[in-house]
């Protein structure tokens, strides 16, 4: 066990951010002061209400404290009605998606029980992929414009960026887990048919990636016919690497074979310095509509606890929170969206407390 403090910075957000962070920080502690993992917590109070209140939305000394002195961030979800131009979201997580780099957001699609597989006689077993999102380019980076806005003649760009470096790296990133995750099977999805200029780079690039890494089979498909089969037959994945925009939609149809959002979690990491601060936060949004009334699936939040004690150097706890998590789901102590009936704090101190048996 590493002696070095690990300082975590926590974030809740907006809608269900808080509540599902309150959880999964509650699991962290018991971590700390149960198991004794040396990791402090740091609360920041940031989001839709304190924008609202002084107008801060990612101050930059935050920013630059964070890159100094955090190992690891854990957010909830940003997003909320009151303010529609999303600028408090936008700034703390691309602040921190494009700020630190962190090129490769990591999100398992792995169903944790045969009962959340909603496709005709497939159990879990064939649900267990991981798709490697580009996190830091593509059509995410905010160019392009509006011409002639509000009249009959306007016009609407946004530009699709894609670099060398930053589709290399991501593709590499991908062979480089197959590889020390003894996945044999690496699946890339663009649109290189309809894209012709950007895509392209992706194809040629995956060709030559694809030849150091000879004992991993590699595969591409257009992301269209990739969403065919992953419903077809999820059990032919296991990496899939992929473009910000697809990787985007791709995780939430895989979402969907894991029992819904409140399932899935993910890291946002630069995967060839992992010493750099990471992001940690569950792949669904603030869902505004069930903020505030305890009914928000947690488990999400906390499988993204277990990615977060992975990248810090305890694997074994990422193990433990699924398999606790697993058992929760059979045994229907969870919340209603996976066919529970307790609400979002009962159902995570359910788990906190198989797990603490276990410390
Ligand atoms: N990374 C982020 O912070 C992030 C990601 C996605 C969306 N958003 C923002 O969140 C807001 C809402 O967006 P949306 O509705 O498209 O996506 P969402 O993920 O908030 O909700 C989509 C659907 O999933 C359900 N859901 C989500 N999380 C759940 C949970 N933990 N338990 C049970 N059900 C859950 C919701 O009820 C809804 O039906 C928007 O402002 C959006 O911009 C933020």
């Amino acid at each position: 066990m590493a002696s070095k403090r690990k300082k975590i910075a926590v974030i809740g957000g907006d809608g269900i951010g808080p509540s599902v962070t309150q959880e999964a920080s509650l699991l962290l502690a018991l971590y700390r002061d149960k198991a004794g993992l040396p990791i402090d917590l740091w609360e920041l109070d940031l989001g839709a209400d304190r924008f609202l209140r002084d107008g801060v939305t990612f101050p930059k000394e935050i920013q630059i404290a964070i890159q100094r002195e955090c190992s690891a961030v854990l957010l909830g979800a940003l997003g909320d009605p009151r303010v529609p131009g999303l600028e408090h979201a936008r700034d703390i997580l691309f602040g921190m998606r494009f700020g630190y780099d962190l090129y490769a957001n990591v999100r398992p699609v792995k169903a944790l029980s045969d009962r959340l597989v909603p496709l005709k006689d497939r159990t879990m077993k064939d649900v267990d992929f991981v798709v490697f999102r580009e996190n830091t380019e593509g059509i995410y980076v905010g160019m392009g414009g509006q011409f002639k806005r509000g009249t009959p003649d306007e016009v609407a760009i946004n530009e699709d960026l894609n670099t060398r470096k930053g589709v290399e790296r991501i593709i590499r990133a991908a062979f480089e887990y197959a590889k020390q995750n003894k996945r044999e099977h690496v699946c890339m999805a663009d649109k290189s048919n309809a894209m012709r200029h950007a895509h392209e780079l992706w194809l040629r690039v995956f060709d030559e990636v694809r030849r150091e890494y000879p004992t991993i089979k590699s595969q591409h498909l257009y992301v269209d016919a990739l969403c065919l089969h992953v419903i077809q037959n999820p059990a032919q994945f296991q990496v899939v690497v992929t473009n910000n925009l697809f990787g985007d939609i791709v995780t939430d149809l895989g979402a969907a074979l894991q029992g819904g959002l409140g399932m899935a979690a993910s890291a946002n990491i630069h995967s060839s310095d992992p010493g750099r601060v990471a992001l940690f936060e569950p792949v669904h949004g603030s869902a505004p509509p069930l903020a505030g009334k305890d009914i928000a699936n947690p488990f999400a939040a906390l499988l993204t606890v277990g990615m977060l004690l992975t990248h810090l150097g305890w694997p074994e706890e990422e193990r433990r929170i699924e398999q606790c998590v697993s058992q929760a789901i059979d045994e229907r102590m969870c919340t209603v969206d996976v066919g529970g009936h307790l609400g979002t704090r009962a159902a995570a101190q359910w788990v906190r407390e198989q797990i603490a048996k276990q410390l």
